[in-house]
């Protein structure tokens, strides 16, 4: 099978090939899948640039997120069939062969079928961002009544986030640093208010949009970076989920005043949720794709044969939408 890899940590025009595999099969309890596309998200192009550190293993077909049709079913799988449409997650999850090949072998558990209406493109976005946004939502309980601020809502991340939101009955508040542009793009995603994140007023327009209150629930992209603001605009007894960290490792809380009473705060490592949860999160993902209730924000499309500059193309963008390799 055709395959794109890495031996060693650089950029990616350096250390990408692309070249012929043994084809996997499928193991006990495992799903062959004849993948059709491959989203590239940020864990991927980091892992791969990190000339810190070696790659984990000796080769690394890279990727965790996929969508292909099933090629085969190991010993013991129930409940999908050859020529199934699927999307997978967890791909190159602590193991070396991704979702970056024309077949993945992978426990059923992280297999799931692809709604008839969402493309094989779209699906591969199914994993990492869609995942992390679900659950970031679903920290905040019943939304209905409530209001959800999302900062780096071009972000892959923040554009399901905002969807999943209105999608659960928030009213939602955005923000976005890239322009009119930006604003506009998540307007059509259906968030409720798009504010300019560098606005110097941004708090106090926060705060006049939910009468002084403040917001229920944040989806966090930076809240090492953001910590301070957000204690600002938090509602009494809200919620706070951090998944990215781009400025610290780590950061002050405050833990006085009225805005920390009962303050909740969650983060998220979207490869490691428990199994409940996993479940629920895929079934919640796949019940709002199937309602039409997902966009899909796509900013490139390249064949496997191109995949170094697929790479070049995710790392170098943001807010721009997912990158996706096509086999
Ligand atoms: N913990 C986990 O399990 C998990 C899961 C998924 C992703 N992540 C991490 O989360 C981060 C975002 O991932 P992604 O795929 O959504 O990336 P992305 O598509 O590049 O989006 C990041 C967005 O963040 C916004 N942004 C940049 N700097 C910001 C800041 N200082 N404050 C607020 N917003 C800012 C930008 O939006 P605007 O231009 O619109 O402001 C940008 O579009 C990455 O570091 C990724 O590794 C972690």
């Amino acid at each position: 099978m055709r395959a794109g890899w890495f031996e060693k940590t650089g950029p990616a025009a350096d250390v990408i090939h692309v070249g012929d595999m043994n084809k996997p099969v499928a193991g006990p309890g495992e799903v062959l899948i004849r993948l059709h596309a491959s989203g590239i998200n940020p864990s991927d192009y980091k892992r791969r640039a990190n000339v810190k550190a070696a790659p984990e293993f000796l080769r690394v077909v890279p990727h965790s997120d996929g969508a292909g049709v099933v090629e085969a079913l190991g010993e013991g799988v129930t409940g999908l069939a050859v020529g199934d449409r699927v999307w997978c997650y967890n791909g190159q999850w602590a193991r070396p062969m991704g979702t970056a090949a024309e077949y993945i072998s992978l426990a059923q558990r992280y297999v799931k079928p692809l709604p008839a209406n969402t493309s094989f493109v779209e699906g591969a976005c199914f994993g990492i961002p869609c995942m992390t946004a679900y659950h970031a939502v679903h920290l905040a309980g019943s939304l209905k009544g409530k209001t959800v601020y999302v900062p780096g809502a071009t972000g892959r991340v923040g554009a399901y986030a905002v969807q999943f939101a209105k999608w659960r009955g928030a009213r939602v508040i955005a923000s976005t640093g890239g322009g009119e542009a930006s604003v506009k793009a998540i307007q059509e995603l259906g968030a409720d208010i798009v504010l300019d994140r560098k606005a110097a007023d941004l708090g106090a327009r926060i705060l006049a949009e939910t009468g002084g209150r403040g917001v229920d629930h944040i989806v966090e992209v930076d809240l090492p970076g953001s910590i301070g603001f957000d204690e600002s605009i938090i509602a009494e007894r809200g919620s706070m989920v951090s998944f990215g960290a781009a400025s610290a490792p780590t950061m002050p809380v405050t833990q006085i005043g009225r805005r920390a009473r009962n303050m909740s705060l969650h983060f998220i490592f979207v490869y490691m949720l428990d199994e409940e949860t996993f479940e629920a999160t895929c079934a919640g993902i796949i019940e709002a794709a199937e309602a039409g209730a997902l966009k899909h924000r796509i900013g490139g499309v390249f064949p496997l044969e191109r995949m170094a500059e697929a790479h070049h193309v995710a790392e170098t963008t943001s807010g721009t939408g997912h990158v996706v390799v096509t086999m």
